[in-house]
């Protein structure tokens, strides 16, 4: 009972000190999934520490949501991000989260008004624009912090605190594969933004920077050398099943099984069912495994949910979520097409990269479109000991295994953790402690970091397409 008294005193002088703190205020360039889901989203649930107070964004629905849940005020809602940074400094902060094509001009501008930035990744498409973004926050003396959400996930924090405490002795050898699902790969990189390289970036930087990210934070090293091979080996014409017509609704021979049917995967979400039925919480896993036994189940008020699901990916593709809205979306855009019949789409459906760094540590990495589970594994060989690591959208799980005693320790377990396995959450917290405090020093994904995962990205990329051996240093 004492106990109890001291932890509700504690707990209202921290609410009182949390009133007397104004929240950090912040405008948004861009409220898509990661502006207005991701980030929008953390300062909802944590009012007392984020305030979005401006906002830039073309589209009229999205724009218009985002200002009613944030209570923007009309002078300063924008239609792009131009106008907004006309003005004079309005907010501590901005967060840009536009294609990763318009990254550069809104970011370089923003520094240069005096904004504290965090900045989606990849930080531009081309290694002059990350560099000279690196070069500005150095100049203007501000936090720009790159949104390489892995490092702040306790999967990959667990991993580098056990590295840094010597258990495993000197770090010889990493393997590191990056799992993507079938589904993903479809939505993200056949039909969705990032298909093609011209217009987005290539697939190395585009989802794989953050590995290039945790490779080098893990060895923390430079690379020395890179060689890359990889190639789009499956999504063409020649793959095509016969008779599939352009849109898959359109009475498509092998709609049954077709794991990229647009239906399965937007309107009865098997792929998401699939995940949520391997997953840590009984009453979820339940509900899901009894849908997918019991279709007509989705209807009942409990499986309500399941039924009417908003989320990622469905958020991508329409702002209109009935069923008519999302059939809509996938008769009229690319995430209702035969996924062979996209014929811009020229990135690599899968990708090995073999990396050397300056204390003579090798690294693999294999990257490709085709797992059953999205996920993440890792096995990090030492002198003294070996960790083996999966980051799964199921669940995490680190072990750790002595040389000498052969004697294996869970290091890191858990269930299921939204937003990157808990990353982007821990981002976020990261992002705003460090604007607090004032302090660049403390930024672990600042764009100096960043820009190492980025040149290794762009140098795998030389790799691939010159086949030949890069050395890093020709590009520094
Ligand atoms: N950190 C991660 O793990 C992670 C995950 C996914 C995506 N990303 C990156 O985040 C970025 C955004 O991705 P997303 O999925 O949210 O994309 P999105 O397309 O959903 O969002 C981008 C938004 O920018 C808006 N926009 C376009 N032109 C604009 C302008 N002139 N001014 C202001 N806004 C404008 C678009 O209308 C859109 O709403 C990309 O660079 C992507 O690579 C990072």
């Amino acid at each position: 009972m004492i106990w109890l008294e001291g932890k509700e005193q504690i707990d209202s002088v921290k609410a009182m000190m949390r009133e007397m703190t104004e929240p950090i205020t912040a405008i948004l360039v861009g409220a898509g999934d990661r502006g207005a889901d991701t980030y929008g989203e953390y300062a909802l649930q944590h009012p007392d520490l984020i305030k979005f107070i401006a906002i830039a964004e073309p589209q009229k629905k999205r724009r218009e949501k985002f200002v009613n849940k944030h209570q923007i005020p009309a002078r300063n809602v924008f239609e792009s991000w131009e106008p907004l940074l006309d003005k004079e400094k309005i907010a501590d902060v901005a967060i840009i989260t536009t294609q990763d094509k318009m990254h550069y001009e809104p970011t370089k501008r923003a520094l240069k008004l005096g904004y504290d930035v965090l900045l989606e990744k990849p930080m531009s498409t081309t290694l002059e624009e990350c560099k000279s973004l690196a070069d500005i926050s150095d100049e203007e003396d501000r936090i720009l912090q790159i949104c390489h959400v892995q490092r702040y996930a306790p999967f990959y924090s667990s991993i580098k605190s056990l590295i840094d405490s010597g258990k495993i002795g000197k770090v010889v050898n990493i393997s590191l594969r990056e799992n993507i699902s079938s589904f993903h790969y479809a939505h993200s990189f056949i039909r969705g933004h990032w298909h093609n390289r011209e217009n987005s970036s290539p697939m190395i930087l585009a989802k794989s920077c953050h590995d290039m990210d945790i490779l080098y934070w893990l060895v923390n090293q430079k690379a020395l050398k890179i060689s890359s091979f990889g190639s789009q080996k499956f999504f063409g014409r020649e793959n095509m099943p016969e008779g599939a017509p352009d849109f898959c609704l359109r009475g498509c021979p092998i709609e049954d099984s077709c794991l990229y049917n647009s239906k399965r995967i937007y309107l009865d979400i098997i792929p998401l069912l699939h995940i949520g039925a391997k997953s840590s919480r009984g009453m979820e896993r339940f509900i899901i495994k009894t849908v997918l036994k019991f279709p007509q189940l989705a209807n009942l008020p409990m499986f309500k949910r399941v039924k009417n699901f908003t989320e990622w990916p469905v958020s991508t593709i329409t702002n209109d979520f009935t069923r008519e809205g999302i059939l809509k979306a996938l008769s009229e855009t690319n995430y209702g097409k035969c996924v062979y019949k996209i014929d811009d789409h020229n990135v690599v459906d899968h990708q090995v990269v073999n990396i050397e760094f300056e204390d003579k540590t090798t690294t693999s990495f294999t990257m490709h479109g085709f797992s059953d589970e999205e996920g993440r594994t890792i096995r990090i060989d030492g002198t003294k000991g070996t960790i083996i690591g999966e980051h799964l959208a199921s669940g995490d799980r680190v072990v750790h295994i002595d040389h000498l005693t052969d004697r294996r320790s869970n290091v890191w377990k858990s269930g299921r953790l939204v937003g990157h396995g808990g990353g982007d959450d821990g981002l976020m917290k990261a992002f705003l402690e460090n604007i607090e405090s004032e302090s660049k020093q403390n930024v672990l994904t600042n764009a100096r970091a960043a820009l190492e995962s980025h040149l290794m990205a762009f140098a795998a990329d030389i790799a691939r397409l010159e086949n030949r051996v890069v050395e890093l240093e020709e590009m520094r």
